[in-house]
């Protein structure tokens, strides 16, 4: 899977180096091509924004710029999505979704914004990864490739994607390790019986009394 990432910021992309997803890039499962849009800058101050029309606080993102960075990289099977608060929240089915896409343009927005007429032109999808607002798409970019990059095959074993949370509507039952007795408390008694039969209905018990207390709004 190819994620093009148009941005002001392509340094902050740099975590995704790191574990799972940093992996799935070197085993080549997902690519992050990450796309300076000031390159498409045309004036010699490499100048990106300026003033609103009409007035009013911060710098808007020129159309003309952000449209060479998007023409640098378009596909007609692509989806373009621009991330901002305006779009619609994030959710796990979403993500299932969006991963069954070969390639995704991602659009940050930084400032106060980017010209309406450039979005109106190449934005498919417009996406906010929940109701607070941050200084810019980036960082929700991220957490678009990291949790779509999650149900990209070989990316994770797939016992994993099953038993998480929010599958089946469900949050995950609570996790164990060694050493079986921590500061008094001692890892509950059916997951070293080795009956699975029974871990399993434990671990099915567990997840729906957690989502009534933490998510009833879940099981709706
Ligand atoms: N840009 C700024 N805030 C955002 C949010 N909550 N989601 C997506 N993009 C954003």
């Amino acid at each position: 899977m190819k994620f093009d990432v148009l941005t002001l910021f392509p340094t902050i992309f740099q975590s995704l180096d790191e574990s799972i997803i940093g992996k799935a890039k070197e085993r080549g499962l997902i690519e992050i091509n990450l796309v300076n849009i000031r390159d498409f800058s045309k004036d010699k101050h490499k100048k990106v924004d300026d003033t609103p029309y009409g007035g009013g606080a911060g710098m808007v993102m020129k159309p003309d710029v952000v449209y060479d960075a998007y023409l640098s990289v378009k596909d007609k099977n692509a989806k373009v999505i621009y991330l901002t608060p305006q779009g619609k929240v994030l959710k796990q089915d979403k993500v299932k979704e969006l991963a069954k896409n070969e390639h995704l343009i991602l659009l940050c927005g930084h400032y106060e914004g980017i010209d309406q007429r450039v979005l109106d032109e190449i934005v498919d999808e417009e996406i906010s990864i929940g109701d607070y607002v941050l200084t810019g798409g980036e960082i929700p970019a991220m957490v678009l490739i990291d949790s779509v990059s999650r149900y990209v095959e070989g990316v994770l074993n797939e016992e994993s994607i099953k038993e998480e949370s929010f599958s089946d509507n469900l949050l995950e039952y609570p996790q164990y390790t060694r050493p079986e007795e921590f500061r008094g408390k001692k890892v509950p008694e059916v997951l070293i019986s080795g009956h699975h039969e029974n871990i399993e209905k434990w671990r099915k018990e567990q997840s729906l009394q957690i989502t009534k207390i933490k998510r009833p709004d879940l099981l709706k």
